[in-house]
């Protein structure tokens, strides 16, 4: 039997959808994607939902949009510094890095993972570095307080946007993840908790944002924001589908990944369900061992507080010589069939590319609790895809592995 970290997560009714949409003839950005943008909106209780071709180029457009909007001043320019987690994905940073913003390191929170708001206080009162904005991750389906975020942007000033790429279907304090600050950027590739094969998307309230991320999706033309008439009248062309007002890329979706999405956001709810089920159970198979499930406090049933939506299973490894024990572990658990993986990128100052273009490479060893989670701690799936034979299993080998470590 194998465990994979992720499975393709289509299903019948989605095949269908893409052969619908193939058989229409149209295939480009259109009506599919206007109708899951509505109901991603819905879901959200977002008031817009912009969709892009993935997670990461929606990272790009809303970094892009704060600091080249069309109609007001920019919140971000060249050389402002932006506070992000030590343990990161790439695209969270390289966007600010490719803008010409600087990112500037923060260590996580051993216990969520996520950027640690007290050392980033620190940071700010203590470094005299001059911090415009954060971009947190809401790490592997755990939401952010949202209450938390806005007191911190508020004392300091900052701009919040949010990398909520990896927690669709979570929330906190009565809100889906990501509902603070200006925007929240989504993932649908396949592992994620929906999926649109590849795909992702922008979520925000503020009208004028929306517009702008509309444009610089499809190449920075007017046609797709609510303000083009205007935006017309004032050009006076003859064929205003050609009319460009901002900066653009290509990073639009496709019909069939949209058409895909709308099947699938409607079975969001029970995904969350069966992989909060699954994190329970491994949970309950590992709580008398030297393994830890970060996040667990999210899983009892008493608990009001928030809804982890468990995009993967982090596992620490506690007590003496953990990282060794961690190394045997991963190797008894891979010989099992069992994948698993870093948590995230690991420590994202120890990656090559980083430690090439940062000034902060060399401090890689000074984010302690980031180090300490890369060495200690690994990931398992927790695909609702599973089967309950796979689920037991997982619960029984990752048990047994763990009483001989
Ligand atoms: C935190 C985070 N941000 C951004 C992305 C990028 O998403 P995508 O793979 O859709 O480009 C990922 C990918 O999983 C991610 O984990």
């Amino acid at each position: 039997m194998r465990i994979p970290l992720a499975s393709s997560g289509l299903r019948t009714q989605d095949i269908e959808s893409v052969i619908r949409v193939l058989n229409s003839g149209n295939l480009t950005m259109g009506a599919e994607v206007k109708a899951f943008e509505k109901r991603m909106c819905e879901y959200l209780n977002a008031k817009h939902f912009v969709m892009v071709n993935s997670g990461s180029s929606a990272n790009l457009l809303m970094v892009e949009a704060l600091m080249r909007p069309t109609l007001s001043k920019p919140k971000l320019s060249v050389g402002d510094c932006v506070l992000v987690p030590a343990i990161a994905w790439p695209t969270t940073i390289w966007p600010l890095i490719q803008l010409g913003l600087n990112p500037v390191f923060v260590d996580i929170d051993p216990n969520s993972l996520a950027i640690d708001l007290n050392a980033a206080q620190y940071l700010i009162d203590t470094s005299g570095i001059p911090v415009k904005a954060i971009f947190p991750i809401h790490p592997l389906g755990l939401a952010l307080s949202p209450s938390a975020l806005e007191k911190f942007c508020h004392t300091n000033e900052l701009v919040l946007i949010n990398d909520v790429c990896e927690s669709l279907g979570s929330w906190r304090e009565g809100v889906h993840a990501g509902q603070s600050g200006v925007a929240s950027s989504f993932s649908f590739y396949f592992s994620h908790h929906i999926t649109t094969m590849e795909g992702g998307g922008i979520a925000t309230n503020d009208d004028a944002f929306a517009d702008d991320l509309r444009s610089m999706r499809s190449h920075g033309w007017s046609r797709d924001r609510s303000d083009a008439e205007k935006w017309n009248l004032a050009a006076n062309l003859n064929d205003a589908k050609f009319l460009f007002v901002s900066t653009g890329y290509n990073v639009r979706p496709m019909e069939i990944q949209a058409a895909i999405g709308s099947e699938q956001i409607v079975s969001l709810d029970e995904f969350v369900l069966k992989r909060r089920n699954i994190a329970k159970k491994v949970n309950a198979a590992v709580i008398d061992t030297a393994l830890t499930v970060i996040g667990n406090e999210f899983l009892s049933d008493s608990q009001n507080e928030a809804g982890h939506s468990w995009m993967l299973i982090p596992i620490r490894v506690t007590g003496s010589d953990a990282a060794v024990r961690k190394k045997r572990i991963i190797a008894q658990l891979e010989k099992l069939n069992i994948e698993t993986r870093p948590v995230l990128t690991g420590n994202f100052l120890s990656q090559p590319a980083i430690q090439r273009i940062t000034k902060h490479a060399s401090d890689a060893a000074s984010f302690k609790h980031a180090s300490g989670i890369t060495d200690t701690a690994f990931l398992i799936g927790a695909h609702h895809d599973l089967s309950d034979d796979q689920i037991d299993y997982l619960c029984t080998s990752i048990r047994a592995a763990a009483l001989e470590i």
